[in-house]
Parts: C-alpha cells; sequence; structure tokens
C-alpha cells in the first residue's frame, strides 16, 4: 500500500546571501503524483537538487524507504532510484537522441558501450511517450518541446521509484502535455511516485494526488491530499495572502493610426503564404494558434532570422529588410523577446545588472559617452523592483537565480530598452501567478503609454486578457481576427471555429 519511499525533514540549504531552504519537509509514498508548488525563487528546483545529489544540504535528514541516505552526485541517485528531469535542460547537443537517453546506463558488451543496442530501449521509451523522433538525430538539431520530451524518456529509461518532473511542461503543447499524463498516472500505478512541478495549476490539479507547498525556503503545505484544497487556498499559500487579480487602467486604441508594424502579402522560406498583419501604436495584437502554426517563425522571418521571400514589411512606415535582432532593435527599435529565453535570452555568466542594461547600453553610452555605474543600477534596479525579480543583489550572477526569475530578468532586459515596437513570445511560461499578473499589468501599461505590442500566446486566457485583437494563424496562413470582447467562452468559441477553417463570425 502508501509504502514510504523518500523523506525528508528539516532540509536546509544555503547559497551566499540566500536560505535557499530553511526548513522543507516531504514525503513521498509510492503509487502517487505529488505536486511540489511555490512561487519563483520559493526553492522549488533547489529541493529536486539536494534530492538527487546536485547540491549538499547543509542541515537535515534524508531517508529513502526508511535507511538514512545522502547521495552525493546525480549518477549515486540515480542508481538508488531517483530519476529527474531538471528544469533547464540537460543533454549533450552533439550526442544522438538514443545516446542521449541511454547516458546514465549504456547498454554495453564485453565491458564496451554497445551503440546498436541503444536503439530498441530508447525508441520503446519514446514510444510509450507517444514521441515518433529518429534515434540517430543529434539532439542539437530538436526543437524545445522536443529535447523536452527526450529528457523526460531519458528519465524513464532508468526505471526510477520516485521521479522528478521540474517543470516537465513549459514547453509542451497541450496534446503532449495530456500524453506525458498518460504516462505519468501509468507509473504512479505501478507504483512509483512522480513529482511534478508546474506554474500552471490547471494541470496540477488535474493530475495530481498530493501536495506540498513551498514558500521562502520554507514548506508551508507538506503532503497533503490535494483533494483537500481549492485552488485558491492553493494560491493564497504560495503568495502568503489573499491574492489580487491585476489591474488594468482604461486603455483605447486610436484605429485609424498609420500601423507601426505592417506586413503585407508575406511569404517565407519556412512556408508562410500571403501573411497580412497590422499593429498600431498602443496596440495589443494577438497571434494565437496551436504549435506548429508557425507563429514564433513567422516573427523569427521578419526579425532576419528566416528568409522572407515575398510581400513586404514596413516598420514605422518605412520598409525593412531586416537581418538581424540586433539591427531590428538598432534600426527600428523593435524589442524581441523569443520564446527560446533559456538559450538566447540571458547572459549566464553575466551580473544581473549588465543583462539587463544590455539593450539600454549603447543608447547610455551615445548620450553620455560612457556608462556611469550608477545610471545602469538605477534603471536595473527599477526593473527588479516593477517585476519582484528575486535576488541577492544585482551583481549577482543570472545564473545563480531561479527558472522564473531568469525569464523576469530576459524581460526586464527589454522593457528597459527604448523599443518602438515590442514582440513577444509565451511571455509568462514559467512564471508564478503574482508574476504573470505584474506582467500583464506591465505590458498593458506600455501599450497605454503608446507602445505597439504583438504577442504570441499560448495562453488563451492570457489572450483575452490582453490583446485588443486575436490574429488567428494555423498551417501558416492567417485564417482570420477576432475583436476581443474579453469574454472568455464566446472568444475560445470563435477562436477554435477560424483554427478549424470556420468563419467566426457565423456561429
Ligand atoms: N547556484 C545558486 N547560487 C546562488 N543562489 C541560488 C543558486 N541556485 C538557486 N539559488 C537561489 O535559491 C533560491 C531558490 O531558487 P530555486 O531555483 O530553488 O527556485 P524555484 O522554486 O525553482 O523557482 P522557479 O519557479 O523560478 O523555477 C533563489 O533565491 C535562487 O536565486
Ligand atoms: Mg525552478
Amino acid at each position: 500500500m502508501n509504502t514510504l519511499l523518500l523523506e525528508c525533514q528539516d532540509l536546509v540549504k544555503l547559497f551566499p546571501g540566500v536560505r535557499a531552504l530553511d526548513g522543507v519537509g516531504l514525503r513521498l509514498t509510492a503509487g502517487s503524483v505529488h505536486a511540489l508548488l511555490g512561487e519563483n525563487g520559493a526553492g522549488k528546483s533547489t529541493l529536486i537538487k539536494v534530492l538527487t545529489g546536485v547540491h549538499s544540504p547543509d542541515g537535515g535528514t534524508l531517508t529513502w524507504c526508511g535507511e538514512p541516505v545522502r547521495p552525493r552526485s546525480p549518477l549515486e541517485a540515480a542508481r538508488t532510484g531517483i530519476g529527474v528531469v531538471h528544469q533547464e535542460r540537460n543533454l549533450i547537443p552533439g550526442f544522438s537522441v538514443a545516446e542521449n537517453i541511454t547516458l546514465q546506463k549504456p547498454p554495453s558488451r564485453h565491458g564496451l558501450v554497445d551503440y546498436a543496442a541503444m536503439t530498441e530501449p530508447a525508441v520503446a521509451c519514446l514510444t510509450e511517450l507517444g514521441v515518433d523522433l529518429d534515434p540517430d538525430r543529434p539532439v542539437r538539431e530538436l526543437s524545445v518541446a522536443q529535447q523536452q520530451l527526450v529528457e523526460i524518456a531519458k528519465a524513464l529509461y532508468t526505471e526510477s521509484r520516485v521521479l522528478l518532473l521540474d517543470e516537465p511542461t513549459a514547453s509542451l503543447s497541450p496534446e503532449e502535455t495530456e500524453r506525458l499524463f498518460g504516462v505519468v498516472r501509468r507509473l504512479a500505478d505501478r507504483g512509483a511516485c512522480v513529482v511534478f512541478v508546474s506554474h500552471r495549476l490547471e494541470e496540477v490539479f488535474a493530475v495530481c494526488d498530493t501536495v506540498t507547498v513551498l514558500r521562502d525556503g520554507r514548506s508551508v503545505l507538506e503532503s497533503s491530499p490535494l483533494a483537500e484544497h481549492s485552488h485558491d487556498d492553493i494560491v493564497s499559500l504560495m503568495v502568503g495572502r489573499a491574492h489580487a487579480a491585476a489591474r488594468m487602467r482604461p486603455r483605447t486604441v486610436d484605429r485609424s493610426a498609420a500601423p507601426a508594424l505592417e506586413l503585407t502579402a508575406v511569404a517565407t522560406a519556412g512556408g508562410h503564404r500571403d501573411i497580412g498583419l497590422t499593429v498600431r501604436p498602443g496596440e495589443i495584437v494577438g497571434l494565437y494558434g496551436l504549435v506548429g502554426a508557425g507563429r514564433s517563425e513567422l516573427v523569427r522571418a521578419v526579425l532576419g532570422l528566416d528568409r522572407i521571400t515575398a510581400g513586404e514589411v514596413r516598420v514605422h512606415g518605412r520598409p525593412a529588410r531586416i537581418s538581424s535582432p540586433r539591427q531590428a532593435l538598432h534600426e527600428f527599435g523593435i524589442g524581441y523577446v523569443t520564446e527560446n529565453r533559456k538559450e538566447e535570452g540571458v547572459f549566464l555568466e553575466q551580473p544581473i545588472v549588465r543583462n539587463i542594461t544590455v539593450t539600454v547600453w549603447k543608447r547610455l553610452a551615445r548620450v553620455l559617452g560612457f556608462v556611469p555605474a550608477g545610471d545602469e543600477r538605477e534603471v536595473a534596479q527599477d526593473l527588479v523592483d516593477r517585476l519582484g525579480i528575486r535576488t541577492a543583489g544585482l551583481a549577482q550572477h543570472a545564473g545563480e537565480l531561479s527558472g522564473g526569475n531568469q525569464q523576469k530578468v530576459s524581460l526586464a532586459k527589454w522593457l528597459a530598452a527604448d523599443t518602438r515596437l515590442l514582440i513577444v513570445d509565451e511571455p509568462t511560461v514559467g512564471v508564478d501567478v503574482r508574476t504573470k499578473h505584474a506582467f500583464h499589468e506591465l505590458i498593458w501599461d506600455l501599450a497605454h503609454d503608446g507602445l505597439p505590442v504583438l504577442l504570441i500566446s499560448s495562453d488563451l486566457g492570457e489572450m483575452v486578457t490582453l490583446a485588443d485583437r486575436v490574429v488567428v494563424m494555423a498551417d501558416r496562413r492567417i485564417r482570420g481576427e477576432v475583436d476581443n470582447d474579453r469574454d472568455y467562452d464566446r472568444m475560445s468559441g470563435r477562436i477554435i471555429r477560424l483554427i478549424h477553417g470556420r468563419d467566426a463570425a457565423r456561429p
């Protein structure tokens, strides 16, 4: 029955200037799916790293099936039966899919790694996840979502009794998420315990049985049955008080204003055809579609990262042939927050202050001839405060921040820049509820002050909250657009009809 697999008590983990874990208790029992929740920086990933031997704890006890343990390395944890998918990707880019999956326990023959024997178990794990991937492909060629699935397959391969998944669904589509949940439930039915970290509470309620909530490094709710708690209770526990909804100032858009961004009959090497799109000053235009619709790719083509083969792009009224995001920023004032923030968004080895001010750098330097450290700090501190970035100080390296806080830094960077057109791709994936609202307020305020914003998001709630118009894309074509009346049910109905090729105006 409910065998206790892994238990910890009073765990403490210190980093310079931070008590990342400050008294955490957790009980993981066989046959359950356990939610590990908390705001950005609460200590979730640190806890997972202590349980898997990446960090050694500064205090507290750990037991495995009743016996004291202290995993000293990830490999040792894996051998004990603790598998993990870390929040930051951990694959070797030059290795194949099969090599990455079997890395921790490579099949061997006569003491040598047996490459031929890798493929079969690797494919079996992928098939279990419902993923069709060439096992011989190097992982560097895969999309973010595909890499995430390979990470999960890698954790399945070790047949762990405790499987820790740190935000496994952050870049998965709804279908991929569903499939992962199927696998998670099957593992639990077979007697494993799966720990699931996510900022999407709907997912948590759909798949988890028990819950632990961390706040400021402490477990404020410990291994409790999830069914005993409401959505609101959980949010209050995470943020430490009743939670207020985002406040938005009234805002109107002048639809007769000249567009800041205008695409006419654009086609791309990636297969987009006949794309027409406008964004006016002070307008938030949402670009919605299912994963694979071609939204990010379209934006990448506009910014010179992919080839435009026909049509015209005008920015602030001028024809624009952009060859790089850098040129887009310096010549056209386009700020671009990529979906792939982990790789493109943040300089992990640099202090936070430099990360945030990197895009304003030129502007400050031009005006002043040099950059006085004082100004840099002022700009950065202001954004750190507005977004509630959890840091030990501006000099801290971005790589030491929690995942969600790194995302805030990459957004702050663009907000600090003097952008005249902002393009944001999935801005709130991986950030907690409170910050999500802060982002929404911030983006709304920027539009209120006249900034044109193009918002790509797969979060329909986010679209309905922010966008003035929602442009719907499917199969690299524009299917139509919907004026946002802020009624979630009506909007989702109209958008879904457009995606499936029926006129939104007619029911
Ligand atoms: N290597 C490190 N060096 C210094 N501080 C660190 C390090 N790793 C984490 N921290 C700090 O520990 C605290 C907890 O971070 P952690 O990554 O565990 O948060 P989290 O709950 O996983 O957040 P998120 O939801 O953003 O992923 C944060 O204040 C973070 O800055
Ligand atoms: Mg984390």
